[in-house]
């Protein structure tokens, strides 16, 4: 079996050219939805307030109109209530507004097929939603102020996926021959054959987004976060993760996900008895936002 160290040592000519060739792909990324980009600013500026989030929310039509759906959706409360995004903004306040738009926000870009990984249309968008709550109701408990940010962290922690996936398309055989033969996860798999693990692409896309530098790591380390030189939020998604799989929010086969790094919750100084009601929280929010969000 190879060992992790060894994984990093083989440097073979293709793979420094799949190497290059994805952090290109990651430079090429458009720049992040300038909307969001914005929002996810305010939502950490003490002095900024939901009127604030509403005026940038109306300024995508599209974006408005899925907010606005979400705000009538059943998980907020509100059905048949909320007639504006203005309108939103006084009955939902800054940090419910600030979250639902997130959401609304992310569920494009994630909402994609991925043949490689052999996921469906909603599968990476399910489990980042859960991976998302579940995070965020994890900082709530430990760390109220990193709440917001451990939303968003959560929806993007598995981004590097759609950077990946054509690669991987192209060199199943070898992902899945590797796997059998060496009896190693995909992910390290990943990092084998095209020599960048989804996590760490995921990271680059955080620094390219401007996200800030603890965010990127945390999101690098978030299979690792003994790695993470004491991250939280690294050990929150790490947590959540798992929590997700649990509660049938995984993908199946590609990630050994029910396994977690000891010494996980003791980090975190969360409990049996709390990760099983975070599981039942997130199984009613997604069965409630789901359909909202995949119309
Ligand atoms: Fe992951
Ligand atoms: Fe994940």
């Amino acid at each position: 079996m190879i060992d992790e160290a060894q994984q990093e040592s083989i440097e073979t000519p293709d793979r420094q050219d799949i190497k290059a060739e994805l952090l290109k792909a990651v430079k090429d990324l458009p720049p992040m939805p300038k909307v969001l980009f914005k929002i996810q600013k305010l939502l950490i500026d003490p002095n900024s307030d939901a009127k604030q989030i509403a005026g940038y929310i109306e300024t995508d039509q599209a974006l408005a109109a899925k907010v606005l759906r979400m705000a009538n959706s059943p998980f907020y409360g509100m059905t048949g209530k909320v007639s504006s995004v203005q309108h939103a903004a006084v009955i939902l306040g800054f940090k419910t507004l600030g979250e639902l738009t997130m959401l609304a926000g992310f569920s494009d870009l994630m909402g994609k097929k991925l043949p490689g990984y052999g996921y469906n249309s909603d599968e990476l968008w399910r489990h980042s939603l859960a991976v998302a709550l579940a995070s965020r109701i994890i900082a709530e408990k430990i760390n109220p102020e990193l709440s917001n940010e451990a939303l968003t962290a959560g929806l993007i922690h598995d981004m590097g996926k759609v950077i990946l996936d054509p690669y991987v398309l192209d060199r199943r055989e070898a992902f899945d021959v590797f796997v059998e033969n060496e009896n190693q996860t995909f992910l390290i798999a990943e990092k084998h054959v095209l020599g960048f693990d989804h996590a760490e692409i995921a990271s680059e896309i955080c620094l390219k987004w401007k996200f800030p530098d603890s965010l990127a790591l945390a999101i690098k380390y978030h299979h690792n976060p003994s790695r993470s030189n004491g991250n939280e939020m690294a050990f929150i998604l790490h947590l959540a993760d798992y929590i997700a799989v649990l509660s049938g929010s995984g993908y199946g086969y590609d990630e050994i996900l029910d396994v977690r790094e000891e010494g996980t919750e003791e980090f975190l100084s969360i409990h049996q008895q709390d990760m099983k009601k975070i599981e039942n929280l997130i199984l009613e929010s997604i069965f409630k936002i789901e359909a909202e969000l995949t119309m």
